[in-house]
């Protein structure tokens, strides 16, 4: 057993799940990612390079971090990113990704060679023509084909469905239907705050209506709860008989803070101690200087807020002056 990671905040909480944003690029745009305008993107030379993230990586892996998650942007565009799976997955440690689905059909035999699994698509809406709307981009076959692929290939897939009133909410009972022959894990998500997404309170589809929603259609008897994971973000349910399941992430209404053991790695090689947070630690710099990234490692995870980046109360969390100070969600990456 690799010991208890050593990073652990204010609060107590062990910290020993990262997830890296490789690039800031997507060649999608969904309107509650990306703002229209596009984003100011970092200079090259201000990213982290290939050798780079796998040396803040390593440096994480000795601290204790077990898992590992590849973002964006999308991830599948960063240069380099077949050494990068090649070379994570030879450290101790469980590695996933986040992707857009849309170039996945290039990567099966690499994540199979390398032991990739967990692989998270986000698909918003089964029907095509929604698709380009919400995404602004033509790629709906080649995404639902790729969640076939990979699901006919025996990995676990997980499809990441941002809720939103007066966009895909009607679709809810359809995408329960796509677990119905397919073993594959919807996950509803709550439509968060982010700077330039134009959101608002009215648009956030909650827990509760979504399982509602799935009552009034199957039969509360009808729907089995789940075992939920440790450190897991989302509750899960699945209808009898089906060889899916689905589940709620409730960040907007009920936060899932008291367990949180994530660390966010921001393209151009910052932390990010809490999805919320609007300050953020360099790494990238003192790497470059030489300097040991792992005192300032432990101090930028002990300062992490309790909850929600200290957004405590709903009333702050829904006050745009608060929430604007956030990144978009293209430059963390979920
Ligand atoms: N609210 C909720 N989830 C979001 N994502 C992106 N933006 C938002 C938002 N505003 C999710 C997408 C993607 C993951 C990386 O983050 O579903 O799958
Ligand atoms: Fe790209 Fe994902 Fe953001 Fe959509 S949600 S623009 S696919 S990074």
């Amino acid at each position: 057993m690799s010991p208890t990671s050593q990073i652990k905040d204010q609060f107590g909480r062990v910290h020993d799940y990262l997830r890296i944003s490789l690039t800031e690029r997507c060649n999608l745009r969904c309107f509650y990612c990306m703002p229209v305008e596009g984003i100011e993107l970092s200079e090259k030379s201000h990213l982290m390079s290939h050798e780079e993230v796998i040396a803040i990586a390593k440096t994480f892996v000795e601290m204790g971090v077990k898992k590992i998650r590849l973002t964006g942007g999308e991830p599948l565009i960063k240069k380099n990113i077949e050494k990068i799976i090649t070379e994570l997955t030879q450290l101790p440690i469980n590695l996933g990704i986040t992707t857009n689905g849309i170039l996945l059909d290039n990567y099966v035999e690499l994540f199979k060679a390398s032991g990739v699994k967990d692989v998270n698509i986000s698909l918003d809406t089964l029907d095509k023509r929604k698709f380009e709307e919400i995404t602004r981009r033509d790629y709906f076959d080649r995404v639902v084909n790729n969640i076939n692929l990979y699901e006919a290939n025996g990995f676990n897939v997980k499809i990441n469905n941002v809720i939103i009133k007066g966009v895909n909410d009607n679709e809810i009972t359809d995408f329960i239907e796509f677990t119905k022959d397919k073993n594959v894990a919807i996950r509803f998500i709550e439509f968060m705050p982010f700077d330039g997404n134009k959101w608002n309170n009215e648009k956030v589809i909650t827990f509760n209506e979504i399982l509602s929603v799935a009552e009034e259609k199957y039969g509360s008897e009808n729907i089995i709860k789940l075992k939920s994971k440790k450190n897991g973000t989302a509750k899960n349910f699945q209808i009898k008989g089906y060889k899916g399941s689905f589940g709620v992430i409730s960040t907007v209404s009920n936060p899932f803070c008291d367990s949180c053991n994530r660390i966010r790695l921001t393209a151009n090689g910052r932390i990010k101690n809490c999805l919320f947070s609007s300050s953020e630690t360099n790494l990238l710099t003192p790497l470059r200087n030489g300097e040991d990234i792992k005192p300032i490692i432990i101090d930028g995870i002990y300062h992490k807020k309790q909850v929600r980046g200290g957004m405590t109360s709903d009333k702050d969390f829904f006050d745009p002056e608060k929430n604007a100070n956030n990144r978009t969600m293209i430059a963390i990456g979920g």
